[in-house]
């Protein structure tokens, strides 16, 4: 999936919602940062955490945000335009612009889903992590992330389509292994789970719908059934059977 046009809208409406600050603040708990530390957020998106993680490491430290869509570095840019320390780079997560051993803590959130060659990746942070630093990550198992209320076929039929959206379906169940097999350790993995029964303009339920009805219709699945399953969904939230689901999972290690 492209994060740009109304793709890349939609993800930073979805990260500025009630379940992206959630996971960013477990994310900056996990990082422990110091003030001076060198940070870099792997597929930073419109740059919310790179905007946490600059705040805390303060002027001495550095912010780094790489990502590939110049729609979603623009909007990073805006949003730390006032942080002296954040510095964005344009490209991809195996070729990272920055010296090995540089880097005192890395995160990255629901970026490893789209990305084929997570080994490559790996052995990039790995390259560039310090000693002991840290290494966050979110992925999210898709499995879990599903829409309660709409007719079950009709449901199913939206939710098979959506999960050409991204590479790696379940990618938390098999990272600790990985990680380990590039020097990372001292392995811990934290539920970020959560449960939505309204579909409001805080509620990532709202954004996720708007995702896969666009993605459904972009794999072919005829508009109207697409509109008939987000009126179904409407017509559960009216009337107190509506639910959303999904699985973040957190995983930190250590580089050893
Ligand atoms: C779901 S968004 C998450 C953005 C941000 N981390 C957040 O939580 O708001 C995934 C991001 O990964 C980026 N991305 C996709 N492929 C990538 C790659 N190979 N290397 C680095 N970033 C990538 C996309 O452009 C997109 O901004």
């Amino acid at each position: 999936m492209k994060f740009e046009g109304n793709a890349s809208l939609l993800q930073q409406k979805m990260a500025g919602s009630s379940a992206g600050v959630a996971r960013r603040l477990a994310v900056m708990n996990a990082l422990s940062l110091q003030t001076g530390d060198t940070v870099l957020d792997v597929g930073c998106g419109a740059g919310h955490l790179v905007e946490d993680i600059g705040l805390a490491v303060g002027s001495g430290g550095k912010a780094f945000g790489l990502d590939p869509s110049e729609t979603q570095l623009e909007s990073a840019r805006v949003r730390c335009d006032l942080l002296s320390n954040a510095t964005f780079l344009c490209g991809m997560a195996d070729k990272v612009d920055l010296p090995s051993v540089s880097c005192d803590a890395i995160a990255s959130i629901q970026t490893l889903d789209y990305i084929e060659d997570v080994g490559a990746t790996l052995a990039e942070v790995a390259r560039l992590l310090k000693p002991k630093a840290h290494f966050v990550n979110v992925s999210v198992l898709w499995d879990n992330f599903k829409f309660h209320g709409a007719d079950e076929k009709l449901n199913d039929l939206i939710h098979e389509t959506f999960k050409a959206h991204c590479y790696h379906q379940m990618l938390p169940m098999e990272l600790s292994g990985r990680m380990a097999k590039h020097g990372i350790g001292n392995i811990r993995t934290e539920s970020l789970a959560f449960v939505m029964t309204q579909r409001h303009e805080n509620s990532p339920a709202t954004y996720a719908e708007m995702v896969l009805a666009n993605f459904a219709i972009s794999q072919g699945v005829e508009e109207e059934k697409v509109q008939q399953w987000r009126s179904q969904l409407e017509q559960a939230e009216a009337e107190g059977r509506f639910g959303f689901t999904s699985f973040p999972v957190l995983t930190v290690g250590t580089k050893l």
